[in-house]
């Protein structure tokens, strides 16, 4: 409750008065899984929702009906799996999450879902660019560095891609920073801000510790820190021994994100969040794609940062990681070229 409560409370009180002139509808596609129903449980928490619609292909009816006996006033309803319950689910949509997808399992990489995963994103993607075009997408299902850029060739094919509206949810990297920092430093987590740059595998996640409060942290602890912050997925998915990878921690990283637009869209300034967009910062060096800080607003990615001054240690990750990070979107790109 208390982390509900950090998450909310300020955003409720504030909620009052936003809500009687705003109203959100906000889907989630993949709402039956290890993140979808967590995460559709703490936006049917959040003020700022006044529809949630839940879609699956199996049991997302089910997930609603015990969401909606919760006593907030939003309404959540449950879709069938079929063409027209889809657009039904997704008509009217200011935000539509896509948690959908295989997760890993020890012994994998991200990119080893690409094969199921791409075609799952893209079809989703084909039905959200007919139904609810101008809709914020938040892709959260892996590998992020192929699903995001899986979208924008869905979007492009049919003429309606916007790139201020699609996201690549990389909170989470973002998240387990800031309490990984605060274990080495002994500090509060909340007080910890580190922006983590590139993208959502291995050594494309590039965290910048040389602009947190702890540039000190150097040699053998900050080479540990920084590996553990790429591949602090990993934990998890040892962890949970076959059984899926970060579902409760992702599922807050994707509540979080989604307020963050809420509250863009609903007037407030000044909110930033790290997340993978289309970018020019590297368009240069042909990296279409990017994460890094992002002010948001009323029409999606408002303003985009470069990611500022860094040390020589991040230049080297900045390397490997847009080495990598290509080649991903690159993937992407292709897959949807070559399967439509
Ligand atoms: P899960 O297997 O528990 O849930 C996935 C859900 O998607 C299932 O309920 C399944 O029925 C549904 N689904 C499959 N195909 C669908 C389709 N065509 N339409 C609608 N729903 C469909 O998996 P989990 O743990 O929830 O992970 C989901 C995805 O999120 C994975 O790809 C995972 O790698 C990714 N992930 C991303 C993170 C990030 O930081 N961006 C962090 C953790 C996981």
């Amino acid at each position: 409750m208390f982390f509900v409560r950090q998450m909310f409370g300020q955003a409720q009180r504030r909620a009052f008065s936003v809500s009687a002139r705003q109203s959100s509808k906000v889907a989630v596609l993949g709402a039956a899984g290890g993140i979808g129903q967590p995460l559709s449980l703490l936006l049917k928490l959040n003020p700022r929702v006044s529809q949630l619609a839940l879609y699956d292909i199996r049991l997302a009816p089910g997930v609603a009906a015990d969401l909606s006996h919760i006593n907030t006033k939003s309404v959540v309803k449950g879709y069938d799996p079929t063409p027209s319950g889809l657009r039904e689910c997704l008509t009217g949509s200011e935000i539509i999450l896509i948690p959908a997808g295989v997760p890993r399992k020890p012994g994998m990489t991200r990119d080893d879902l690409f094969n199921t995963n791409a075609s799952i994103v893209r079809d989703l993607a084909k039905a959200a660019a007919d139904a609810a075009p101008d809709a914020n997408v938040l892709v959260i299902a892996n590998p992020v560095n192929s699903t995001v850029p899986i979208c924008a060739e869905v979007y492009k094919s049919k003429g309606v891609y916007n790139p201020k509206r699609l996201f690549g949810v990389t909170t989470l990297d973002v998240v387990r920073s800031s309490r990984f920092i605060s274990e080495i430093k002994g500090t509060d987590p909340a007080d910890e801000n580190v922006t983590v740059v590139g993208g959502h595998s291995g050594v494309t996640i590039v965290p910048l510790i040389s602009q947190s409060r702890h540039p000190d942290i150097s040699g053998a602890q900050l080479d540990a820190l920084v590996n553990r912050i790429q591949f602090g997925g990993d934990e998890v998915v040892k962890a949970k021994d076959g059984a899926g990878s970060a579902t409760l921690s992702m599922a807050m990283a994707g509540a979080r994100f989604a307020e963050s637009l809420l509250k863009a869209a609903q007037g407030e300034k000044g909110v930033i969040e790290p997340t993978f967009v289309d970018s020019p910062l590297y368009k240069d060096q042909g990296v279409e794609f990017f994460a890094s800080r992002v002010e948001l607003g009323p029409e999606g990615a408002h303003n985009i940062y470069p990611v500022g001054k860094i040390n020589k240690y991040e230049e080297g990750l900045l390397e490997a990681c847009l080495g990598d990070l290509k080649k991903n979107i690159q993937k992407g790109i292709d897959f949807v070229k070559a399967n439509p």
